[in-house]
C-alpha cells in the first residue's frame, strides 16, 4: 500500500522565533509571500500524497484559516496574474482532504504523530516536520515508493559531524549496505551525548511509517522531560517490521530557527524570477 496520508506536527509554540509567534504560528512564516506550511503542503502533494493531517493546537487558529478555502482569494491571485500559486491555493481542501487534529498539550513528537491515528487509519503514512523545508518532493517521494515497495517504514538519514549529532535521534545500521544506502535501522537512540552516539547518521524531519507503529506510539513511556519521543516508536518497531533509511538527496533548510528561516527566504527570493535579479543586484551593492 501507499501512502496517501502525510501528517504534519504543527502544534509547537515556537518560543525560538518568540515574539513573533507570540500572534504568529511559525508555520505561517512568509518565505518571501509564501507561508512555510504552504511549500510543506506542496511537497507532501507533489510526493503523491492526497491527505494532510494538520496536528495543530487552539492557541494556533491562524493554521485553521489558512487551510480553509477561500474562492475569493483565488480569483484574485488570478486576477493579478499568479496563477501558479492561485493552484497551489486552490487544491487545498478541494482536490486534497484537509483534516485538523489538535494536541491539547505539547507532549513530544511521538505525541503529536499519535493524535493523527483517527485520521489516518490503518494505513502507512508520512510525516513531514514543517520546521524543515525542501527544495522539493524528491526525498519524499523516495521514502514512499521504498516503503510501497517493501511494505517497511522509510526514514531520511543524514551523515553529519559528530559534534552535531547530540540535537537528532541517532540510528544504527546493519553492515554491509552501500555506502549511500539504504540502509537497515537496527537501534535508534534520541539525542544521545557525542560519546554515547552510535554512529553519525542523523534522522531527519520525513518519515514514512506503517500503521504497526501506532500500538508503539500508544505504548511510549514519557522520557524524563515528559516528552514521549517518535525515536522510542522507531526502535519498538525496528524488532518486527524493518525500517530502511535513505540518505537525503534534497535541499534542506532548517527554518525553526530565525537564521535558519532567514537563509530560506534569500535562497528561494533569488530564484524567483519575480525577486531574484532585483534582490541579486541590491544584494551585491549591499555586499
Ligand atoms: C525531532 C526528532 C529527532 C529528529 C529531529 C529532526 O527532534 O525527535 O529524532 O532527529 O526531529 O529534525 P526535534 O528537532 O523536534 O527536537
Amino acid at each position: 500500500m501507499r501512502a496517501r496520508a502525510a501528517v504534519i506536527p504543527a502544534a509547537g509554540l515556537g518560543t525560538r522565533f518568540y515574539p513573533v509567534t507570540k500572534a504568529v504560528p511559525k508555520e505561517l512564516l512568509p518565505i518571501v509571500d509564501v507561508p512555510a506550511l504552504q511549500i510543506i503542503m506542496d511537497e507532501a502533494i507533489d510526493a503523491g500524497c492526497d491527505h494532510i493531517v494538520l496536528v495543530s493546537s487552539r492557541a494556533k487558529p491562524g493554521l485553521e484559516n489558512y487551510v480553509t478555502p477561500d474562492p475569493a482569494v483565488v480569483a484574485k491571485l488570478r486576477d493579478l496574474g499568479r496563477g501558479a500559486v492561485a493552484d497551489r491555493l486552490a487544491r487545498i481542501g478541494t482536490d486534497v482532504r484537509v483534516t485538523i487534529t489538535y494536541q491539547e498539550n505539547p507532549r513530544g513528537l511521538g505525541h503529536a504523530v499519535g493524535c493523527a491515528r483517527e485520521a489516518v487509519g490503518d494505513e502507512p503514512f508520512a510525516v513531514l516536520l514543517p520546521d524543515e523545508l525542501r527544495g522539493d518532493a524528491g526525498l519524499l517521494r523516495l521514502l514512499i515508493d521504498s516503503s510501497e515497495a517493501t511494505g517497511s517504514s522509510a526514514i531520511e538519514l543524514k551523515r553529519v559531524p559528530m559534534d552535531e549529532v547530540s540535537a537528532y535521534g541517532v540510528v544504527s545500521v546493519a553492515p554491509g549496505a552501500p555506502a549511500d544506502g539504504p540502509f537497515e535501522i537496527t537501534d535508534v537512540v534520541e539525542k544521545p551525548k557525542k560519546e554515547d552516539a552510535p554512529s553519525d547518521l542523523i534522522i531527519l524531519g520525513r518519515y514514512v511509517l506503517t500503521p504497526s507503529i501506532w500500538d508503539d506510539i500508544a505504548a511510549l513511556k514519557p522520557h524524563p522531560n515528559g516528552e514521549l519521543q517518535l525515536t522510542d516508536a522507531l526502535l519498538s518497531q525496528t524488532g518486527r517490521v524493518p525500517i530502511l533509511g535513505h540518505l537525503t538527496t534534497t535541499e534542506r533548510y532548517d527554518t525553526g530557527t530565525p537564521f535558519g528561516w532567514l537563509t530560506a527566504v534569500i535562497d528561494i527570493a533569488l530564484r524567483r524570477g519575480d525577486t531574484g535579479p532585483q534582490l541579486r543586484e541590491w544584494l551585491s551593492g549591499r555586499l
